[in-house]
């Protein structure tokens, strides 16, 4: 069917998998004649390709996006009486690691436009949490890549050196994004990413991996995915989970990895089409000096946008709004919500839209949601 027949999708999962069907199935057939379903080859693999592109010291492939952060939390021994910064507006996996590992989460708002966290109220954060707050340790701070954008890392690591605090990034939606020359995986001393099936790098299933800069913390990493044992997988020698990565999803991966530039390089033209498309019409996604998006997620803001979303459904155009609750608002975070002040997180919770994005959207399809969306506005 051309652009101009076929329903638009939102993510459009299928034209890829028909696209790399055949090097799936080799690779989840070689999985079968080896049998080692469980750390098999492919999880080295698959971690040694990671580490090429993204040019970190260490990864470690694990279980889900979720744990990676948990897991990269209990690396650097995060825990009771820690407080972690992370920001408003964002997922509630970023939250729940946190809270996960016993330590509290501190919330900082976004930088308006970006989306990201804003390094000038997560300097009045610390100040107020170490002036107010003699209970709690500042240790760790979160950004969020959120849709894609790198956070202002270079911002974010002057910050974490002077304060003594050390920065684990949450790059789930942000696999493929770099600032300046550095890839999402080498921006912060620990980054966790997700494989979600609808994230940049995504598998058909749960994972997620964690890239390390830092010298020596591979092995921890590695025996915290395994119960927390010794090398030879026997004694626990600390805390640990059962946080791995299977075979057949490191197949996958390893398929889905194999056309990832190219991937990138249309969700690249594709958001540049967008953008040229809505310049006169919409807020459109920031594009900061020196942070290129991994490009998850294409979002606007818009107001009135249950209106706007209800005129693009009729038009067939689906959309999804990521998020609309901020999470301190949220009933298990509201303990944490500290004063409560996040005024860019909240205009942003009512404003943002999603636009249909993934590598497989044709240019008149794309032409055609910047048609429906004017005529919605
Ligand atoms: C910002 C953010 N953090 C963390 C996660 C958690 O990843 P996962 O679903 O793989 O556990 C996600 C994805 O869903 C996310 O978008």
């Amino acid at each position: 069917m051309s652009g101009s027949e076929r329903p638009i999708a939102f993510f459009d999962l299928k034209s890829q998998a028909a696209r790399i069907r055949a090097d799936v199935e080799a690779r989840l057939k070689a999985v079968l004649d080896h049998g080692a379903y469980i750390n098999g080859p492919e999880i080295a693999e698959l971690e040694d390709a990671l580490l090429r592109r993204s040019g970190a010291r260490e990864v470690v492939a694990v279980s889900s996006g979720t744990d990676a952060l948990v897991i990269a939390l209990m690396a650097k021994g995060v825990g009771p009486g820690d407080a972690v910064f992370v920001p408003a507006f964002t997922y509630n996996a970023t939250a729940n690691a946190v809270l996960l590992t016993g330590a509290t989460p501190v919330f900082v708002d976004i930088e308006a436009g970006s989306f990201d966290m804003c390094p000038d109220d997560l300097k009045r954060r610390i100040a107020a949490l170490r002036a107010g707050r003699p209970d709690l340790r500042p240790r760790a701070i979160m950004p969020v890549d959120l849709y894609g954008l790198p956070a202002d890392y270079p911002a974010i690591e002057r910050i974490a050196r002077a304060q003594g605090l050390v920065v684990i990034a949450d790059a789930a939606q942000s696999f493929g994004g770099a600032v300046d020359d550095t890839q999402v995986g080498a921006l912060a001393s620990l980054t966790g990413t997700s494989f979600f099936p609808t994230k940049t790098l995504g598998g058909y299933g749960d994972g997620g991996a964690i890239f390390s800069t830092e010298p020596g913390l591979g092995e921890v990493l590695r025996s915290i995915r395994w119960h927390g044992t010794d090398e030879a997988r026997r004694e626990s020698i600390r805390v640990g989970m059962n946080g791995r990565l299977d075979s057949f999803q490191a197949a996958v991966l390893l398929a889905k990895l194999a056309i990832f530039s190219q991937e990138h390089a249309r969700r690249v033209a594709l958001a540049a089409r967008y953008d040229a498309n809505l310049s006169n019409s919409v807020e459109l996604p920031a594009r900061p000096a020196g942070r290129t998006s991994g490009w998850g997620l294409y979002t606007i803001e818009v107001e009135n946008r249950d209106g706007v979303r209800a005129r693009l459904s009729e038009a067939g155009v689906p959309t999804s709004v990521y998020y609309s609750q901020i999470l301190p608002e949220m009933r298990a975070f509201r303990a944490y919500a500290g004063d409560g002040d996040f005024p860019a997180a909240r205009h942003a919770s009512a404003r943002v839209l999603s636009l249909p994005f993934h590598p497989y959207l044709e240019d008149g399809e794309v032409d055609r949601v910047c048609e429906a969306l004017r005529a919605a506005l």
